[in-house]
């Protein structure tokens, strides 16, 4: 298969992390005789720095004419602590989710077997967690309109959902579950929220054409506390936009490192595919960040194109490697020395040699591999 892919790397260890879904990505297209063309722009602090501009037009335009992007990370410390600054990296990425019309964001969280102890999570209740959150991306308080009052005192931010922005997630939402546990659990505060009341409506709508699904409804500070309290109840979890980011970071202590959480952007015609985690600046340049979140989300873009073997052979490289401690330190309590473009070689090598690795193994536990 032929896949121009733009490669924005962003901010912070965006361009660290990003580098090993790459390899990963180009032994996966040596290996099954792919053809992937990667084109790098800016996006986020430095595109701000270069051109004064979160997302150049020559970035969008890039991310238009390929098939799918694969996104880092973006934002920088100078602009989290001024208020006052007027151009922000983060509104790089929402103008270009906009854009895009990126409306559906797919979060699967999962506690791997190997790393059931690296959870502040006991054991028993995180065990044989899946979860797949749908995150609507492009609508409600993030987008809705802003105002600051002259005296600098008063300001608000609209929630705001149509029914057919409801709708379009719902659907995909439903369809996720029907080849998971045929439940949806919608996220919500329809005890306070109008907004949310239209959800509930308009999903108990939906609902109706997908018999074999259950679905049931949380408000979002109990699903908050269910979330820790017995992550196994839920299989897909459908939620508006800000209630989505809040509750992903949560879940993503069942894995035992946020560091481990792909996703993936998808629209009507653009498709994205970014780690879950932000910039991470104060690990930035020290080879600390771990890797697996964008390697995985690059495993997403593979199953958005239908390449389910090589994706497959992405995440058994990434189980092998989380099983042998070829791990960064956020999850490492064997190694220290692993770093993050260690973690892409491993993956890289196992890719190029699936059936070959067991002298690597070896290897790698006497520390005596190229590898390490
Ligand atoms: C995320 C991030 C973004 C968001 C930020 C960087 C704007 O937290 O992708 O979850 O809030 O959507
Ligand atoms: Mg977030």
């Amino acid at each position: 298969m032929k896949l121009n892919i733009a490669v924005l790397p962003g901010d912070g260890i965006g361009p660290e992390v990003t580098n090993q879904a790459v390899k990963a990505l180009k032994a996966i297209a040596s290996e099954f005789d792919h053809n992937f063309k990667f084109v790098y722009a800016d996006v986020g602090a430095v595109a701000i720095d270069k051109q004064n501009n979160p997302l150049p037009d020559e970035t969008l335009d890039l991310c238009k004419t390929s098939d799918a992007i694969l996104f880092g990370s973006i934002g920088h410390p100078k602009y989290d602590n001024d208020p006052s600054a007027k151009v922000r990296p983060e509104q790089g990425l929402l103008k270009l989710r906009k854009e895009l019309g990126l409306f559906a964001n797919i979060r699967p969280v999962k506690a791997y077997e190997t790393l059931l102890d690296k959870s502040p999570l006991k054991k028993n209740i995180i065990q044989g967690t899946d979860i797949s959150i749908y995150r609507e991306l492009t609508g409600g308080i993030y987008f809705g309109e802003k105002s600051l009052s002259e005296d600098g005192n008063v300001a608000s931010d609209l929630c705001e959902y149509s029914r057919e922005e409801i709708e379009r997630i719902a659907h995909l939402a439903f369809k996720s579950a029907q080849s998971r546990k045929h439940k949806v659990t919608l996220v919500d505060k329809a005890n306070v929220l109008e907004s949310s009341r239209l959800w509930r409506r308009v999903v108990t709508e939906v609902a109706k054409q997908y018999k074999d699904v259950t679905l049931d409804f949380l408000f979002v500070d109990n699903a908050a506390m269910q979330m820790i309290l017995n992550p196994k109840q839920f299989d897909v979890i459908l939620t508006e936009n800000m209630f989505g980011d809040i509750i992903s970071d949560e879940a993503s202590v069942i894995g035992g490192s946020i560091g481990l959480l792909a996703s993936a952007s998808v629209g009507d015609k653009y498709a994205m595919f970014e780690p879950i985690h932000g910039s991470y600046p104060q690990a930035t340049g020290k080879g600390i960040a771990n890797p697996i979140a964008s390697i995985l989300s690059a495993a997403m873009l593979l199953v958005h194109f239908g390449l389910h073997t090589e994706a497959e052979l992405i995440k058994i490289g990434v189980e092998k490697s989380l099983k042998l401690n070829i791990s960064t330190p956020d999850i490492n309590t064997k190694y220290d020395n692993i770093t993050t473009s260690k973690v892409g070689d491993f993956i890289e090598d196992f890719i190029n040699n699936p059936k070959d690795t067991n002298m690597n193994f070896t290897n790698i536990h006497l520390g005596q591999s190229t590898i390490i």
